[in-house]
């Protein structure tokens, strides 16, 4: 019989309409694929057979080619199989790590964990039945690859569908193919496309654990689009550089704020409500030039200097401490590296001008920029603290980091430090800058005594007062030069290249607030892409907040550096941009609003 295609009409579905899914669906959805992550780490508790079996539909509703459904799920329950398993990929990850013996990336290789075979609850294969029930199969012969790619996008599927189960998925590809498919008893003709373990996980990271140990950052999306034909761009993200984009005009501006404001104010909840979240939120979308800010990918950059002031006996701890701190940071043992790994955030480590000397292992690492300008400042109480050319330098080295932010698609960056005799730069930075009294503007800094501080303001006093008869514009980059530290310079870049990107920027404590200063004097449009992560117990730290009439994000009695309370305001950032993209509104939620005649 001939069917007439012009009469045949599909016997279900629905009409298409462009608003079929709301946007709190879409979000929904966006939210699932980015939220995936590759599981190692497992619980014990069982999987859910109803579950299993809504997960393993979701699979089962992937195209493929000519509707061929190769695909087949053999739930590996079996101790002893997982067993064999195992020991093939042993096997084989000792191969892979061979091949990088004797490196950096070698010793890293080791530390990962790079399956769950036997403690995940449920290992399923998957494979690929090249023969599936006919030989003709519609669209297959010209690419007989789409039959194994028909499977991995089932694969995606249920990678996606357990995900939104709370579910995680581990894909083991560290095997001997041919091997394991004889341990399963594959007949001629299936091949194995995945080996996955699967369960409840001890917890999904925000990025991938390959980027979090600094094994491979995400590509830039925009760079891996063409149009046309292969490698001419298509320039579909807006670009961040200052120069190829100025900020936008000021009433577009107050457009996406107006209208940020007013999609906040129709969120599900009594105007204002959400306090500062809101005014973060708002900034968020100004700063993103978008109604939908997102803060998915963070990274901190702790920028390390020794200073030449510590000879006057200002601090607690000896100068060698900074260099000792630096190699904790590259170990992960730091304060910071604890609070970064729970919120998912980068860090890259940068020695500024660092007193020491790094081993070869270090310097091949992906997350350390060893850019020292020198082995730390000069004692800025007798002479200046850094040559303008070495300032320079300083700021270079700081701008750097928001160029390779920028390339690595990075959403909001953070600025923290470490450097013995750092605040009492910072000090002598504020009296110069902001006017601040030494007595006022000198604290405790590791915690040093009642004499020591005495000390340090006499320091901080004689040292401002001495080179106050050299000062020129910029005022900032002067009082860097004459009284700051590498580091500090360091940080100043960075917020002055954010601001030419447009680039979110969280200030760490008292020291990083003491660089936002000099950046503020140099360029006051810094001021727009700074958030001030919290009010440190420094003594000047709070004053210096209001000098700079900025309200700190928290109070927590912090007074560590290193770019702690950095890694904790960016939570609240990234909870401001979720409250703006997701909240329902009274209108979406069909609630009803606040009565007009009862409001303030
Ligand atoms: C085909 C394939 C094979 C993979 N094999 C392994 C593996 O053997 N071991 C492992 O730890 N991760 C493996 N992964 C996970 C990737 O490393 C991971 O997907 C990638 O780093 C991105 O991280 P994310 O999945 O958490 O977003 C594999 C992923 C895919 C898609």
């Amino acid at each position: 019989m001939k069917i007439n295609t012009q009469e045949f009409k599909p016997r279900r579905g629905c009409e298409v309409h462009a608003d079929e899914f709301s946007g709190v669906e879409q979000e929904l959805i966006q939210r699932v694929i980015h939220a995936r992550r590759d599981i190692r780490q497992f619980r014990s508790t069982p999987i859910p057979a109803d579950i299993l079996l809504r997960i393993l539909e979701a699979a089962h509703a992937a195209p493929s080619v000519g509707f061929m459904q190769p695909w087949n799920f053999i739930l590996v329950e079996s101790q002893e199989t997982r067993r064999e398993i195992k020991e093939s990929f042993n096997t084989v990850n000792a191969q892979e790590e061979s091949k990088l013996d004797g490196t950096a990336r070698g010793e890293l290789y080791s530390s990962l964990k790079l399956e769950g075979i036997l403690e995940s609850p449920l290992n399923i294969a998957v494979t690929c039945d090249h023969s599936r029930n006919e030989s003709f199969v519609l669209g297959r012969a010209p690419m007989p690859q789409t039959a194994p790619y028909s499977v991995c996008l089932a694969i995606e599927n249920l990678w996606l569908a357990a995900r939104a189960e709370g579910i995680g998925v581990g894909w083991v590809s560290i095997l001997d193919k041919i091997a394991v498919e004889k341990i399963l008893g594959l007949p001629s003709g299936v091949e194995l496309v995945a080996y996955l373990c699967v369960g409840y996980p001890v917890e999904f990271r925000s990025i991938p654990m390959l980027e979090e140990v600094c094994w491979k950052e995400r590509a830039h999306l925009q760079k891996l689009i063409f149009r046309d034909r292969w490698g001419t761009p298509a320039e579909l993200i807006p670009s961040r550089s200052g120069e190829d984009k100025p900020s936008l005009p000021a009433e577009q501006q107050l457009t996406i704020s107006a209208r940020a404001w007013d999609k906040i104010n129709r969120k599900t909840k009594p105007l204002g409500s959400l306090g500062m979240l809101e005014t973060l939120a708002v900034r968020l979308a100004e700063l993103q030039q978008t109604l939908e800010p997102k803060l998915r990918r963070r990274r901190i950059c702790v920028y390390a200097g020794c200073h030449g002031v510590t000879v006057e006996g200002v601090s607690a701890y000896p100068s060698e401490v900074t260099e000792q701190m630096v190699l904790n940071f590259l170990s992960g043992g730091a304060a910071i590296n604890v609070l970064a790994r729970h919120g998912g955030i980068q860090i890259h480590v940068v020695d500024a001008g660092v007193a020491g000397n790094w081993p070869a292992e270090l310097l091949r690492l992906s997350n350390f920029f060893p850019r020292g300008v020198r082995s730390g400042t000069r004692n800025f109480f007798r002479e200046p603290a850094m040559t303008a050319a070495e300032c320079r330098q300083a700021i270079e080295i700081g701008r750097e980091q928001v160029r390779l932010a920028v390339q690595a698609g990075i959403d909001a960056l953070g600025i923290g430090e470490m450097g013995i005799g750092n605040t009492t730069a910072a000090s002598a930075l504020i009296v110069a800058l902001l006017g601040f009294h030494a007595n006022e503007a000198v604290g405790r800094g590791t915690g040093i005594n009642d004499a020591v501080r005495e000390r340090k303001v006499e320091v901080v006093a004689g040292a401002v007062k001495k080179h106050a008869t050299q000062a020129c514009l910029p005022l900032g980059q002067y009082w860097l030069e004459a009284v700051g530290g590498y580091e500090i310079a360091a940080m100043t870049g960075t917020i002055l290249e954010a601001a030419k990107v447009r680039m979110p920027l969280v200030v760490d404590g008292f020291i990083a607030t003491a660089a936002a200063a000099a950046a503020f004097d140099i360029n006051p449009r810094c001021r727009e892409v700074c958030f001030f992560s919290h009010r440190s117990d420094e003594q000047a730290h709070g004053n210096t907040l209001k000098a700079l009439e900025v309200e700190p994000i928290l109070d927590l009695k912090m007074r560590l550096g290193e770019g702690t309370g950095a890694a904790l305001a960016m939570h609240l950032l990234d909870a401001s941009a979720r409250i703006l993209c997701t909240m329902a509104s009274f209108d979406s939620a069909g609630i009803s609003g606040a009565l007009e005649a009862q409001v303030e």
